[in-house]
């Protein structure tokens, strides 16, 4: 049987017969797992069986929380991580490894641009950024002969921004590397990237995902489809003494997880080594989470428009920026990528000194003023100060994003109130 996403997503991976029928999906809080007797550890420290060891690995919480990832994108495997930057970071060294480089833009969170240049050129990883990503051409010309992935992310934040996926796919299989996409902000209720030629699909599980703003969570996901076997990956191809079967023969990756050659790969260097594991209760909680996704990303995306039509409306705005806002040079990609809605992350251009933006800031009640996007809450935030603090004024420039940007993530509250909340912190600023 094949099930539609609204069933799978409070469904899908579990089956409570093999967990004493209980009905929610139950927390094993355990660090290690009994290995039987000796013959059994044998099969299990050779990945030729498949059951839990030790928590940092495998755990069957988080185990169905990844088989439910994997079930909503129609993918062939998933991981999940113990936070969304543990999410990005993993998949890019997973792909390019040692000497290998990253082909992307500078329309994605802050963080993702700042470990480009903190963290990554010291592990071997090196970042071209090309200028502008609505040029799909760019890509092309960006790619150099050791490009390993290109990387973007779907809805871009804080402007909304649309990538054409299908060609940035079509660029990177003609040089047979993946395209690796963080789904965050769309979510797969709104957008399965797979769909559109992703080979990778990363999230920050803490927004929209689990949606409640209780967990810092992260996931990688995998379509099962790209071929890591063509040369361009030997770090796929090379026999590991760790990665033994029983016989004691040395295997590389893509014989051990033929189906689930990146994840897998994630899992037994990775998530082994570097160890950012997710807890099993906040696996739980973003299973809880998932069981409201379409319910609740819904209910933000018509939030969003009512917000916009009340920003478009307004004498201290100077600019709304979300696909659904007039003028919007997006509108085109929004139809084909979110037929359901551009998501409920938006931005304004605030009219008025940087005074008063921090004083209509401090004036919300409704919103709440936290770093945070995807939650049941409203949020608001000045990027620049905050969330993108770390680019610099030059890719700032890039991304055109100025100190009057301010940007909202839109909650679950009733549009009226939230409108008549934006309505009093303009009236608290300008009387
Ligand atoms: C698009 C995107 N990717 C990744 C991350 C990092 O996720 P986390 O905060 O869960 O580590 C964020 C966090 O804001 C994000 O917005």
């Amino acid at each position: 049987m094949s099930y539609d996403f609204d069933t799978l997503k409070v469904q899908g991976g579990y089956d409570a017969s093999l967990h004493n029928n209980a009905v929610s999906v139950p927390i094993y809080q355990t660090a290690a797992f009994g290995l039987g007797d000796s013959y059994r550890a044998d099969r299990l420290f050779s990945f030729s069986e498949d059951d839990p060891i030790y928590t940092r690995l495998s755990n069957p919480t988080v185990d169905i929380l990844e088989k439910r990832l994997a079930a909503l994108h129609g993918a062939a495997g998933a991981i999940a991580l113990a936070s969304g930057m543990a999410a990005v970071s993993y998949a890019l060294l997973n792909a390019a490894g040692k000497g290998g480089r990253i082909l992307t833009t500078a329309r994605l969170y802050g963080g993702t641009v700042d470990a480009f240049t903190s963290i990554f050129p010291d592990i071997g990883l090196e970042i071209d950024i090309i200028e502008n990503p609505d040029d799909v051409s760019a890509f092309e010309r960006g790619l150099k002969s050791n490009t390993r992935a290109i990387y973007i992310e779907s809805l871009t934040n804080p402007f909304a921004t649309i990538p054409d996926m299908n060609k940035i796919a079509g660029i990177a299989h003609s040089r047979k590397i993946p395209l690796i996409v963080d789904n965050t902000i769309a979510t797969p209720y709104l957008l399965n990237p797979f769909e559109y030629g992703a080979d990778v699909v990363v999230y920050s599980a803490t927004k929209g995902l689990s949606g409640h703003g209780n967990v810092i969570a992260g996931a990688v996901i995998e379509s099962g489809k790209f071929n890591y076997g063509s040369g361009n990956f030997p770090h796929f191809e090379r026999p590991l003494w760790f990665l033994r079967g029983t016989d004691n023969i040395e295997r590389n990756i893509l014989q051990v997880f033929p189906k689930t050659p990146f994840t897998g790969r994630l899992r037994a260097v990775h998530l082994n080594y570097l160890g950012a594991a997710l807890s099993p209760f906040d696996a739980y909680l973003v299973l809880l989470g998932l069981e409201t996704l379409s319910e609740r990303v819904s209910k933000q995306v018509a939030n969003a428009l009512a917000v916009i039509q009340y920003l478009e409306n307004s004498p201290h705005v100077k600019w709304v920026c979300h696909p659904a806002a007039k003028n919007n040079p997006y509108k085109s990609l929004a139809e084909k990528y979110f037929p359901k809605g551009a998501g409920g992350v938006l931005s304004f251009g605030f009219k008025g000194t940087e005074e008063e933006k921090r004083r209509f800031l401090a004036a919300t009640k409704v919103f709440g003023y936290q770093a945070n996007i995807g939650d049941a809450r409203s949020l608001i935030i000045n990027p620049t100060e905050t969330t993108h603090v770390e680019l610099t004024p030059g890719q700032r420039e890039l991304v055109g994003l100025g100190t009057d940007t301010i940007r909202l993530s839109l909650g679950l509250e009733s549009p009226k109130d939230l409108i008549a909340d934006l309505e009093q912190a303009f009236k608290e600023v300008f009387g």
